[in-house]
């Protein structure tokens, strides 16, 4: 296995290769006709509940724009939270090693963010709103930068559920089967880094840690990957889908076998690397 220095050196390289202008790369219409699909049925938060069964194709087909533009505001207030995190650390006395990636890991990022935004302002004329709030608490040693790092992680595998199965979706509209695409393929890499630099933060840190301390970690991040998961129920978005009674809609879903179901196998898949290191279980996720 490489080590940190020489998977950094790898993922710079490849990211100077596979360089892409998404500025060239995409190409943006006026307008969006609505009688397309830009999500996946499977993956739009009503599904396998009875509201999404008795909507016609026509209304799912809306109700699918919608969440995408939720999907992609999700995305840029994820980054958001990113592109601060990674500046901060740049050029500090530990991460020197990683600090060539980071460089890359910002620059993708803001382009992430460029096409999410441009998506959404132009054919919604709006980005949802941010739902998660974040408390400033004390923090032991390593537990600031661990907690950084593995939200990131958790996030980046929670979108890419999602972007791998649009990009290759072939009854979506072109530009949201490409933008899938385009964040899937760089997204790759920033979860092969992630996920190491996580074991290697814990390997480093959890030794100085008590249980209570490991305990409260693990219930962090177990509560923001659920915060992350609810924001893909947004009323604002089933209403602006013409749907009604919609903050009941959401309240509902939520309490959906089959919604719940999902959650669980998405959780238990983002968090795999949390199993790894021996932070979480599989009973206590049960
Ligand atoms: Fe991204
Ligand atoms: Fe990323």
């Amino acid at each position: 296995m490489d080590t940190l220095p020489e998977l950094t050196a790898r993922l710079c390289r490849i990211s100077e290769e596979h360089f892409i202008d998404p500025f060239s790369r995409l190409q943006w219409p006026d307008s969006l006709a609505h009688d397309q699909w830009f999500m996946t049925p499977e993956l739009i938060s009503l599904h396998g509940t009875g509201h999404f069964d008795a909507l016609d194709e026509k209304q799912q087909k809306v109700l699918s724009f919608f969440e995408l533009v939720n999907f992609f505001s999700i995305n840029i207030h994820g980054e958001r939270m990113l592109i601060e995190g990674l500046a901060k650390r740049l050029y500090r006395r530990h991460t020197e090693t990683v600090s060539p990636y980071l460089h890359h890991f910002l620059d993708e990022e803001n382009k992430h963010m460029f096409y999410f935004g441009r998506f959404c302002n132009r054919y919604a004329g709006k980005i949802y709103a941010e739902k998660k709030l974040t408390i400033a608490r004390e923090y032991v040693e390593g537990e600031e930068e661990f907690l950084f790092f593995a939200r990131a992680m958790l996030f980046e595998e929670m979108v890419d559920i999602y972007n791998r199965r649009m990009a290759k979706d072939q009854a979506l509209a072109a530009l949201s089967r490409e933008i899938n695409w385009l964040h899937h393929f760089e997204e790759a890499r920033h979860l092969v880094f992630g996920r190491r630099l996580v074991e290697e933060l814990f390997e480093s840190h959890c030794g100085a840690w008590q249980q209570e301390d490991r305990q409260r970690i693990a219930d962090e991040l177990v509560y923001f990957f659920d915060a992350t998961w609810k924001e893909f129920f947004n009323p604002e978005a089933y209403k602006d889908a013409g749907l009604e009674d919609v903050y009941a809609l959401r309240r509902k879903a939520l309490a959906n076998d089959a919604v719940m179901k999902k959650h669980k196998t998405h959780r238990a898949s983002c968090a795999r690397t949390l199993y790894k290191i021996g932070l979480l279980t599989q009973e206590r996720m049960q």
